[in-house]
């Protein structure tokens, strides 16, 4: 079965089977979204039923949640968790300094509450989203939809004075309806191109009325695992300042796909 799984989807399985190889008995953890994540609920699943590894999990939507469920996991909300030992997410970009770009899942707030809610934070990806410079990827911004319009109108008119080369912000959409997060809340993309300064970018967007939150995570993850096609992984460090590379053994993970 893993012979006939995408490039792109072996290198987002290896990075989560490595993740998952981290993650100790005991654990509380914050489970990201998307397709990588979702790999990576399936490895821990596998752990739980081959070692009877004993996990609280707390996923970051509800897409995830019913997943974990699914495999089999111990879910439980943030508030019941406390604090978390480690949350493993996806990104849609990173930089050098694991500055990312999150939500092109539509699950920024709670990926971001949950990630700060953990001592540690690391990203699960395939090698095309590390950049040199982010904003190539849309960036989500989570706006309440009372008044969304007005409070387009003024990020377009904000982004003008900042260091991005774009400004436009397009409502998410769901074939033909707004995309609602779990919140019930809307999502705007913007078209940066290029963001200079993603820190000033964040606190301005964050002050606009009507804005939750923005997908740009600074300071919250302290290690990326980039996975290859051919199985090897790459585990970024910044908080030990270390690059290791292992490799994983598609085969021994047959259970995995079984079922896909
Ligand atoms: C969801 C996210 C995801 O982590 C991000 O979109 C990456 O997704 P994938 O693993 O499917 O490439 O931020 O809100």
């Amino acid at each position: 079965m893993v012979q006939t799984l995408a490039p792109i989807d072996r290198a987002k399985f290896a990075a989560a089977r490595r993740a998952a190889d981290m993650v100790e008995d005991g654990m509380k953890l914050g489970l990201g979204t998307g397709s990588t994540a979702a790999w990576l609920v399936r490895c821990l699943a596998e752990r739980v039923r081959q070692e009877g590894l004993r996990l609280t999990c707390v996923p970051t939507s509800a897409r995830t949640a019913a997943l974990a469920r699914e495999e089999g996991l111990k879910v439980v909300a943030l508030d019941d968790a406390g604090w978390l030992d480690l949350t493993i997410d996806g990104a849609d970009e990173f930089d050098a300094d694991l500055v990312l770009i999150k939500g092109g899942g539509g699950a920024l707030l709670q990926e971001k509450i949950v990630a700060t809610a953990s001592d540690r934070m690391m990203v699960i990806t395939d090698a095309t989203k590390e950049v040199k410079a982010l904003g190539a990827f849309p960036l989500p911004v989570e706006v309440i939809p009372f008044g969304w319009q007005a409070s387009r109108m003024l990020i377009e008119e904000l982004l003008g004075s900042l260091d991005v080369m774009g400004t436009k912000a397009s409502l998410r959409m769901n074939g033909t309806r707004p995309f609602m997060t779990d919140e019930g809340n809307h999502i705007l993309d913007l078209a940066l191109g290029r963001i200079g300064n993603p820190r000033q970018l964040s606190l301005a967007l964050n002050q606009v009325p009507g804005v939750v939150e923005n997908g740009l995570f600074i300071d919250i993850c302290d290690a990326v695992i980039i996975g290859h096609a051919d199985g090897r992984v790459i585990l970024r460090d910044a908080i030990a300042g270390t690059e290791q590379e292992d490799r994983i053994h598609f085969e021994e993970t047959d259970n995995i796909f079984r079922e896909l």
